[in-house]
C-alpha cells in the first residue's frame, strides 16, 4: 500500500483516517531527502496487505549504499513522504492476502528490492511486500545472516552467472574483496569454480579475503596489485568485476585475458577514459548492470542459489555490527562514511533490529 501522509486523531497506538484505522508501529524514515539527522524514528501506520502481499514482522534490516544515496538525494528517485528506508529485510510471516498461496503465518522469510519503484522500504516494525519479491529462509540460518546476503547477494550472483557467465577454472579479480558486494563475489566466484584475486585497504582485510576463500589477497593500498595480478594470472584476468565508483579502464583492460569480461555496476557520474584499441582487440566485453531492473523472476532465482549456497554453509555473511533500528541515522552515517568517503570504516554489513 502507499501511506497516506494525512492522518487524523493519531494516539494510543491507532490511526484514524479515511474510514479507517491503523495500528502504529516503528519506522525509520525521512520526510525530504539530506543530511543522516533527517531520519526520524516514530510511530507511522502498519500497513495491511493487499490480495497479493504478505504483512512480514521484521526482525532485521541492512544499510546498503544506494540507501545513502536515496536519503541524500543523490540519486533523484520519486518518493512518497513519509519515506520508509531501506530495500532489504528478514522476518516472519504474520498476514497473507487472498491470493498469496505459496507462503502462510510463520513462514520465515527475505526480501530485497523495496524502497523503489513506489514500493515503501523495510526500516520499520512490519513491512507489507509482494509476494513476487518474498523468498523463504533456510532452516538454521538466522535473520540477521540471511538479510547481510540479501541485496548483495543477488547482485553477485546476477553479476557473475547472467552477465559475466564465470566459468569453472576462470580467473576472477574483484577490487573490495571484504565490501557487501566484493565479499558475496570472492564467495560465489568459488562456489562456481574460479581461481580468486581480491583487494583490501588493511592487513586484517586481506586475511578475511582469504578466510572467504580468496586464492590471492592484495593490499591495495601498500602493494603492487598489477604485479600480484599478473604474477597469479600469467595470461590475465577472466573476469574483472569492478566496485569502485571511478574504475581504471586502463588498468583493467591491460589486465583482462583475451574474451575477458569486465562488471561494472557503480559510478553513475563517472567518465574515466576508455582505452578502445586495447578493448577491442582482446574481444573484450564490458557488462554494467544494476539488480534493481532485474526481473522478480531474475531475483528469485539467484534468491534460491543464495538459499542453497547458505543452507550449505559454502556462503557466510560478514557483518560488521548488529543495531537497534533506532539508531538508523548513526547506520546511515558510518555507510556513508566507510563507501562513499572510502574511510573503509565498516568490515561488513551494518544490521538493524526493530
Ligand atoms: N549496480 C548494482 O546493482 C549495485 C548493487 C550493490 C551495490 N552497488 C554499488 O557498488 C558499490 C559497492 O557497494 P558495496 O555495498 O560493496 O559497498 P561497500 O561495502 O562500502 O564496499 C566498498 C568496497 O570498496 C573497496 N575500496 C574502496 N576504495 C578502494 C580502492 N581505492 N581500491 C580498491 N578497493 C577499494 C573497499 O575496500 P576496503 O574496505 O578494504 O577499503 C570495500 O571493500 C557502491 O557504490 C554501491 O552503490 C551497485
Amino acid at each position: 500500500m502507499r501511506w497516506r501522509p494525512v492522518l487524523a486523531g493519531s494516539g494510543a497506538g491507532t490511526y484514524t483516517g479515511r474510514n479507517r484505522t491503523w495500528k502504529a508501529m516503528k519506522a525509520a524514515y525521512i520526510t525530504q531527502t539530506g543530511t543522516p539527522d533527517l531520519i526520524t524514528y516514530r510511530d507511522l501506520p502498519t500497513p495491511k496487505p493487499t490480495r497479493r502481499q504478505c504483512l512480514i514482522k521484521v526482525a532485521a534490516v541492512d544499510v546498503n549504499p544506494i540507501d545513502v544515496y536515496i536519503r541524500s538525494g543523490a540519486i533523484p528517485a520519486k518518493l512518497t513522504f513519509p519515506f520508509i528506508l531501506g530495500r532489504d529485510l528478514a522476518g516472519t510471516v504474520v498476514e497473507v492476502g487472498a491470493s498469496v498461496k505459496d507462503f502462510k503465518t510463520g513462514d520465515r522469510v527475505w526480501a530485497t528490492s523495496q524502497g523503489s519503484d513506489g514500493r515503501p522500504g523495510t526500516f520499520a516494525e512490519f513491512a507489507a511486500v509482494d509476494k513476487r519479491w518474498v523468498h523463504r529462509i533456510p532452516e538454521g540460518v538466522s535473520d540477521e545472516d540471511i538479510v547481510a546476503l540479501s541485496l548483495t547477494g543477488v547482485t553477485a550472483q546476477l553479476g557473475l552467472v547472467r552477465n559475466a557467465n564465470l566459468k569453472t577454472g576462470e580467473v576472477l579479480f574483484v577490487n573490495g574483496g571484504t565490501g557487501g558486494v566484493g565479499a558475496c563475489v570472492v564467495q560465489m566466484a568459488k562456489i562456481l569454480g574460479a581461481r580468486v584475486v581480491a583487494t583490501a585497504g588493511t592487513d586484517e582485510k586481506v586475511a578475511a579475503c582469504r578466510d572467504l576463500g580468496a586464492d590471492l589477497a592484495v593490499n591495495y593500498k601498500t602493494q603492487d596489485v598489477a604485479g600480484a595480478i599478473k604474477g597469479f594470472a600469467p595470461d590475465g584476468v577472466n573476469v574483472w568485476w569492478e566496485t569502485l565508483r571511478e574504475p581504471d579502464f586502463d588498468r583493467a583492460i591491460g589486465l583482462l585475458a583475451m574474451r575477458g569480461r569486465m562488471i561494472v555496476m557503480a559510478g553513475r557520474d563517472a567518465h574515466p577514459p576508455f582505452p578502445v584499441g586495447p578493448f577491442y582487440v582482446k574481444d573484450c566485453s564490458l557488462h554494467g548492470f544494476a539488480m534493481f531492473n532485474a526481473s522478480a523472476r531474475e531475483q528469485r532465482s539467484a534468491a534460491n542459489a543464495i538459499n542453497r549456497w547458505v543452507a550449505e554453509g559454502k556462503l557466510r555473511a560478514r557483518i560488521d555490527r548488529v543495531l537497534p533500528l533506532s539508531q538508523a541515522a548513526e547506520a546511515h552515517r558510518l555507510q556513508e562514511q566507510s563507501t562513499i568517503h572510502q574511510t573503509g570504516v565498516l568490515a561488513g554489513k551494518l544490521v538493524l533490529k526493530p
